[in-house]
């Protein structure tokens, strides 16, 4: 069992809250379409995201963390798998969502491939993630090695760059010194 299963049940009690409302100015979501929560854990940002689109899909690779999403929300369509494969029709998806968790994936130019095939002409990929070349985000690299998470953090110029290898168009902005948004548009 991975950490991430060992510790869902205590999971949203140890994480720093997330705030929809500081990333929703930043996104133009498409409201009567689902949304797709990439490595969406415990389903604590999915449920904020219900009330702004037409649906939520999450998926994530921990079982453990899937049964507290569960418990959350009757409406959110859980799939377990993982983001290097997966199990979605090519163009059916409209938007992506991917908060903390790129850099717990090993396979990212997989995954960013992945994103890239299933989103519709147009669709977005929006992904939250810590700078690594941030001096803050020292501290959650030393304690991610510490607990042996094999995390592999991105800076917004290393994602852009991957991203624009799939067939995406690419903005970023900082969110605060040590985080960035970035938003990757599939070109038609
Ligand atoms: C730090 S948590 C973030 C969870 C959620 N996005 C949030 O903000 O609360 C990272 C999540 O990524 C999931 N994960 C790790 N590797 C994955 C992979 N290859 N595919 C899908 N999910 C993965 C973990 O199980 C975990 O739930």
């Amino acid at each position: 069992m991975d950490l991430f299963s060992r510790i869902a049940k205590s999971y949203d009690k140890i994480i720093p809250p997330f705030d929809l409302s500081t990333i929703l100015g930043s996104i133009t979501l498409v409201e009567d379409k689902p949304i797709l929560d990439l490595g969406g854990g415990t389903g604590r940002v999915a449920v904020m995201f219900e009330s702004h689109v037409n649906g939520c899909i999450l998926i994530d690779r921990s079982f453990e963390m899937l049964s507290q999403a569960k418990r959350k929300s009757a409406s959110i369509m859980l799939v377990q798998g993982v983001g290097e494969t997966l199990p979605f029709r090519k163009d059916s998806i409209p938007q992506i969502f991917a908060n903390d968790t790129l850099h717990h994936i090993k396979m990212q130019n997989e995954t960013i491939e992945q994103c890239s095939k299933i989103l519709s002409s147009q669709g977005l990929l929006i992904v939250r993630e810590f700078d690594p070349k941030h001096w803050r985000t020292f501290f959650i690299i030393l304690f991610e090695k510490i607990l042996l998470f094999g995390s592999k953090f991105l800076s917004p110029q290393s994602l852009e760059e991957m991203c624009k290898k799939y067939n995406f168009t690419v903005e970023w902005e900082r969110l605060t010194k040590s985080t960035y948004l970035l938003k990757a548009k599939k070109i038609a």
